[in-house]
């Protein structure tokens, strides 16, 4: 039991969550709500430490059993140190990714390892967003404007068109099998018209 309000953005690399979580949380801290912005994987010490050995270098540079449970160290650390102590005092967490990110790589990238993921979400994290936005669009669009940011983060984005694509059916998936956490929102218009679109949702979701 929270009093806070736990919400996540997930999607395709290039998508907009990035832009669409800071949105939301200056939106929010305008309307006076203790914000607290976070993202994945990171949004602690620890976390923010072991997302250097993730984001970074060889795409074959994990095996992903190896990877699942550096996640899983990673949310562990962000859970205890930034998200729970959060909401325990009331504010509204916004996280850029969460366990569904997750669920949808190694879904798509190793499906015969998705209970693996599951058990370990459910033995060591065992919490889920109220509130989780599939920021939705083309990959192929998508995957262009997430390139031409050049990060030195692109691990997971040079795994190409093909890969985007079963990552943005697999996001939509999970949207279906849970329609009363998840909201999926058309990402292919302009910034501040997705923007408007979350707030709209985050609005009748705090005062409905
Ligand atoms: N609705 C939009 N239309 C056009 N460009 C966008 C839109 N939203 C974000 N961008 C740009 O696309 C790139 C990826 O956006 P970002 O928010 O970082 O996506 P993500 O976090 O999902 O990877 C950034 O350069 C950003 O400025
Ligand atoms: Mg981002």
């Amino acid at each position: 039991m929270q009093p806070g309000l736990f919400v996540s953005f997930e999607g395709i690399d290039g998508s907009g969550k990035s832009t669409q979580a800071r949105a939301l949380a200056d939106h929010l801290r305008g309307r006076g709500h203790d914000v607290v912005l976070t993202r994945e994987p990171g949004g602690s010490d620890g976390a923010e430490a072991i997302r250097r050995l993730l984001v970074e270098g060889d795409p074959d540079r994990w095996s992903p059993e190896t990877e699942i449970l550096l996640f899983n160290a990673a949310r562990r650390d962000h859970v205890e140190k930034t998200i729970q102590p959060a909401l325990a005092r009331g504010a509204i967490v916004i996280t850029d990714r969460f366990a569904d990110s997750t669920r949808v790589y190694q879904g798509v990238a190793r499906a015969s390892l998705r209970p693996l993921v599951d058990q370990l979400h459910d033995l060591v994290i065992g919490l889920e967003p109220d509130l989780s936005f599939v920021i939705d669009m083309a990959a192929d669009v998508a995957l262009a404007r997430g390139l031409a940011r050049d990060s030195g983060e692109d691990r997971f984005e040079e795994l190409g068109l093909g890969f985007q694509q079963a990552l943005r059916a697999g996001f939509l998936d999970l949207a279906r099998a849970a329609p009363e956490r998840f909201c999926v929102i058309d990402g292919a218009r302009a910034s501040e018209v997705v923007a408007r679109d979350v707030a709209a949702r985050i609005e009748a979701r705090l005062h409905g």
